[in-house]
């Protein structure tokens, strides 16, 4: 067999609910991270799943009148969709009702049993539903759930049960972290796994007494085996463990189980090791606990019904913005590294995405990717002209190719979109310095050929560089490069050489991949109303129009005019304020075409203007006339004169 299996981990997901932005962020990075470590050509396994067996869940579904199996089998198809339709591309979803599940469950405890490691005894404390946690009186906290996501009331338990000696596993615990510190992530959560096992050990007891649902005891029906102790067995179920050998010498041990801090110390970092100890098998090499997620500043909760459900965030941002669906959810994904640390606690509010929105996506990267593509089929008809990198570009590169791998490694996902879109800006930059248009003014062919190849290369960068956080927009991206291979294809190590960008590739036509959304919040269902460019074009096409005679067409004041200023008005991110040359006078014209066109691109360009169209205010500034666009799915495309005219020619 070849390479270990690069082997991730979320946690199961109990399905007494539909799946929040929190469980989103723990799936997608493992989404990124497998995604990343297929790009450098590893061999992937990635699972997820769900967590059938808790009391809460038999109490879910007693309360809707359902049989528990007839219920998890309606809401795991939730997770299903969910994932799905968020871009998640898991090799194995793991359920705990699942008879390969099952039998490793049982067969475990009865091998702990064997050992002694599982004994009979008497329990009595408290249990934690919603946390599905025994806790000792001790520990209570106001006589409520210590847990500070938590602090829900607990129930008195009182029950014989199976208990697993966990205090025997105390100090080989300690030894085995101390002689390996890099399994507990971040660095500053290891402190508090240490001093957890310090303050001692007790056995756990790992039954409850049978609620009708859960994995009964081996030849003690009347109990079922604790959903904790269950749960945690899910990893080693994937790992093909007394299924098949070979794969869980291929597979195991995991080489990131990704959890919130919520069930980081007790059950991964000292309940999990300790049965994977009793079970003679590897420890895991790397635990990870992110930090947890507030909504507008407040606990997600289901009573305050304020959980993102991620899909129904993207379908209604997606309406506001014009973008498609799958662009606005990788939107999402991409945002919720954007802003905070991986590890430490965010708070995520729709006006802070929308922002981002804007800035990073509509603004930066779709500026620069819109910009360049256009540019190319309008200096080079859309085909990529040979040329070498310029090496100052390659020089700006350098950071993202060299830091990039680390960061993803090391779950560090905040600092590698730090690095993407610091090399974003650098391109965005060197097309402002550069300027192809005045090149292609003055006609420095070689010039503009380095130029234009250098940012459609550096795009191209930027587009594996995004990927394993925006498959659908890296692959929008890629197919309007006209890039010959498959993104799925690449590998990183070559693809991100600079200099990959094949000459004579014929790019496709140049189209928003995200679209501004508007930032004050419309209701869900109306639509943004366009400035002044016109109305997105219906389809089928519009209706003719009545029929004018040639004196009213002749009324009409067309001129071929051209820009020599262009800049954006303040507050108004579609409209953009240009200075035109008509030929007779120098007037102001403002134009909503900000979304498609930067105002330096603009300048020198010659266009088609109605020179006696009345004056009217927009926000604030004069406009004496308008240019001429084609309306094309919602987006305005210039028109400008077939070959090089004098500026003031009429159009008639
Ligand atoms: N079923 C157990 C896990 C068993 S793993 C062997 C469980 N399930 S859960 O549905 O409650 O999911 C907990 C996980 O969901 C957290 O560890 C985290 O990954 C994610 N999150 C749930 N709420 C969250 C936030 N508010 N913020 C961030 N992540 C959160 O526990």
């Amino acid at each position: 067999m070849g390479d270990k299996v690069y082997y991730i981990t979320t946690p199961i997901y109990y399905v007494n609910d539909a799946p929040h932005i929190g469980h989103f962020s723990t799936t997608v990075a493992a989404d990124v991270l497998a995604r990343f470590q297929r790009l450098r050509g590893r061999e992937v396994l990635f699972a997820t799943g769900t967590d059938e067996h808790a009391p809460k869940v038999a109490e879910a579904a007693r309360q809707r009148g359902k049989e528990p199996q007839q219920f998890v089998d309606e809401i795991v198809q939730t997770y299903l969709q969910t994932w799905q339709e968020t871009h998640i591309d898991y090799d194995d979803f793991v359920r705990t009702s699942e008879p390969r599940h099952k039998a490793v469950v049982t067969a475990a405890f009865e091998r702990l049993r064997e050992r002694g490691d599982i004994y009979r005894g008497i329990y009595e404390g408290w249990y934690c539903v919603p946390d599905e946690t025994f806790w000792q009186e001790s520990e209570l906290i106001e006589g409520r759930c210590p847990n500070p996501e938590c602090r829900r009331p607990v129930q008195k338990v009182q029950e014989e049960n199976w208990f697993f000696r966990l205090s025997a596993y105390q100090d080989r615990l300690l030894e085995y972290y101390e002689a390996h510190p890099e399994v507990l992530q971040p660095d500053f959560r290891r402190n508090e796994v240490l001093s957890f096992i310090r303050s001692g050990l007790r056995d756990a007891s790992i039954t409850r007494s049978a609620y009708g649902w859960g994995i009964p005891v081996p030849d003690d029906p009347s109990k079922v085996i604790y959903v904790w102790f269950d749960a945690l067995l899910n990893y080693i179920t994937v790992a093909g463990y007394l299924q098949d050998e070979a794969k869980l010498r291929d597979v195991w041990p995991a080489d990131v189980h990704l959890m919130a801090k919520d069930i980081f110390v007790r059950f991964h970092a000292t309940l999990w090791p300790a049965i994977l100890m009793g079970l003679e098998l590897p420890l895991p090499r790397r635990l990870f606990a992110h930090g947890f997620w507030t909504v507008d500043g407040e606990k997600i909760s289901k009573s305050k019904g304020n959980a993102i459900n991620p899909r129904q965030l993207a379908a209604e941002v997606a309406e506001r913005s014009g973008s498609s669906y799958d662009v606005v959810v990788d939107a999402l994904r991409f945002f919720i590294f954007r802003e905070v640390p991986f590890g430490l606690d965010g708070d995520f509010s729709t006006t802070g995405f929308v922002h981002r929105f804007n800035s990073d996506l509509a603004n930066d990267l779709g500026n620069l990717v819109n910009r360049s593509i256009s540019m190319l089929h309008r200096y080079y008809e859309g085909v990529v002209p040979a040329a070498t990198p310029d090496p100052a570009l390659v020089a700006l590169a350098e950071p993202l190719v060299r830091d990039l791998p680390a960061a993803l490694e090391e779950l560090r996902f905040h600092q590698a979109l730090d690095l993407i879109w610091g090399f974003i800006s650098a391109l965005n930059k060197y097309v402002d310095e550069q300027a192809p248009w005045r090149l292609a003014r003055e006609e420095r062919r070689e010039e503009l050929a380095r130029v234009m190849y250098s940012v459609l290369d550096g795009v191209r960068l930027v587009a594996v560089a995004i990927s394993p956080f925006m498959p659908v927009a890296a692959g929008e991206i890629w197919r309007q490069l006209g890039m010959p291979t498959p993104l799925a294809a690449q590998r990183w190590d070559e693809a991100m050489r600079p200099g990959g960008l094949p000459a004579a590739t014929v790019t496709a036509t140049a189209e928003p991949i995200f679209r501004r959304i508007e930032e004050k919040r419309r209701p869900a269902k109306e639509k943004p109303v366009a400035e002044t460019t016109p109305a997105p074009a219906e389809k089928p096409a519009e209706p003719a129009q009545p029929t004018i005679t040639f004196d009213e067409f002749q009324r009409l004041d067309l001129r071929v005019a051209r820009i020599e200023a262009a800049e954006r008005i303040p507050g108004a991110n579609k409209l953009l304020k240009l200075t035109v040359n008509t030929g007779t006078d120098t007037r102001t014209v403002v134009a909503g075409i900000a979304l498609w066109y930067a105002p330096e691109e603009l300048v020198g360009r010659k266009v088609v203007l109605v020179c006696n169209l009345a004056p009217a205010k927009i926000r604030g500034v004069e406009s004496q006339g308008m240019l001429l666009a084609a309306d094309t799915e919602g987006r305005a495309v210039l028109l400008q004169p077939e070959q090089d005219v004098p500026v003031g020619s009429k159009v008639r």
